[in-house]
């Protein structure tokens, strides 16, 4: 964890070398939960990338002639042992990761409003494999820190990133209720898909809001109800057969929240719906997806027959 050193004294140090060790322990333990990613990712990192490029749709780590047909059935068959792949593409020494989601899509929303990165100290909460920390990598940040507390996903990146060897990006198995940890850490935070599964969004909010340093900004994308009113959905169970949703607020109302948390000069720069060219089915992802997660008869509804989700883009700073 060489991003300790580059956090500034505000930082809770002990506490988080505590938590880390802790984590550690716990994923290096014999058990199959654990091999089952550790092995591959561990398989992953021997093999080394001599090109890579970020600034592609599908984040490019090595090139078809720099292993042997043998080695690449070995990387391919590592790289399967982390299907479902959520978040891509990738193109791993010529081998296409066709993700459920087209990450890029997100990304190319976010990029009118990118801030600076150059030499910046970055959190992405909630990085999943680190499809997108992988995307900032061409803005040279000093350190992106990707905080997601799936093993699956953490090891995911460590072993793309064993490949790709960027310095750069770091990772730690930490989650959003740990940004207390990092008081005045982050130049930009992004929180991509987090939101709607936090119980207490607007507490959860001021922590983000605690974690940048003064002048810092956020980066914050959610699904959303359409519409224009004040107000946030809380559904009995699942939303779009996901559960684990708590508020599913509407563009106006999560602009209220980041203002109540203490964000200035916020701006919601982007709204869409969703579809199913953005989120789908693929080789490399066979469960359901947006499609099954939608009413057949009436594609405005979800399967639960609330609003069908918008995606919403917001960012805020703090002042
Ligand atoms: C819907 S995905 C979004 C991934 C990515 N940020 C994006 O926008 O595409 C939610 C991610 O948050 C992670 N996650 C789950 N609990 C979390 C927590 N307590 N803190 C931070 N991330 C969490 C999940 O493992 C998953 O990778």
């Amino acid at each position: 964890m060489g991003y300790i050193d580059q956090l500034p004294p505000s930082a809770k140090i002990d506490k988080i070398i505590q938590l880390h060790n802790e984590k550690q322990t716990w994923i290096n333990q014999d058990k199959k939960g654990f091999l089952r990613y550790r092995r591959p990712s561990e398989a992953l990192q021997e093999f080394s990338a001599t090109t890579v490029n970020c600034s592609l749709d599908a984040v490019k780590i090595g090139a078809e002639h720099e292993i042997s047909p043998h080695d690449r059935q070995t990387i391919e068959s590592h790289l399967r042992t982390f299907c479902p792949w959520r978040k891509g593409p990738f193109s791993i020494f010529g081998i296409d990761v066709d993700s459920e989601w087209q990450s890029q899509r997100k990304w190319q929303r976010v990029l009118p409003k990118l801030p600076d990165l150059k030499n910046k100290v970055v959190a992405d909460i909630g990085c999943s494999n680190g499809y997108y920390m992988f995307r900032m990598v061409p803005y040279q940040p000093k350190l992106v820190i990707g905080l997601e507390p799936s093993v699956q996903h953490y090891y995911c990146f460590k072993g793309l990133n064993g490949m790709a060897g960027q310095a750069n990006l770091e990772i730690d198995l930490l989650g959003v209720e740990h940004l207390p940890l990092f008081p005045e850490c982050f130049d930009v935070l992004f929180l991509m898909g987090v939101i709607y599964h936090r119980s207490s969004p607007v507490d959860t909010l001021r922590d983000v809001f605690c974690a940048l340093k003064n002048g810092g900004t956020l980066i914050l994308e959610s699904q959303a109800i359409p519409g224009t009113s004040e107000t946030a959905l809380f559904p009995e169970k699942t939303y779009a057969k996901v559960p684990g949703t708590y508020f599913v607020p509407t563009g106006h109302c999560l602009k209220n929240w980041l203002l109540r948390a203490g964000f200035s000069d916020v701006e919601l720069f982007c709204q869409h719906p969703m579809s199913s060219m953005e989120q789908r089915r693929t080789e490399w992802m066979e469960f359901e997806s947006y499609s099954d997660f939608i009413d057949p008869l009436e594609p405005a509804k979800t399967i639960e027959g609330y609003p069908a989700p918008d995606r919403v883009f917001l960012r805020g700073w703090k002042k």
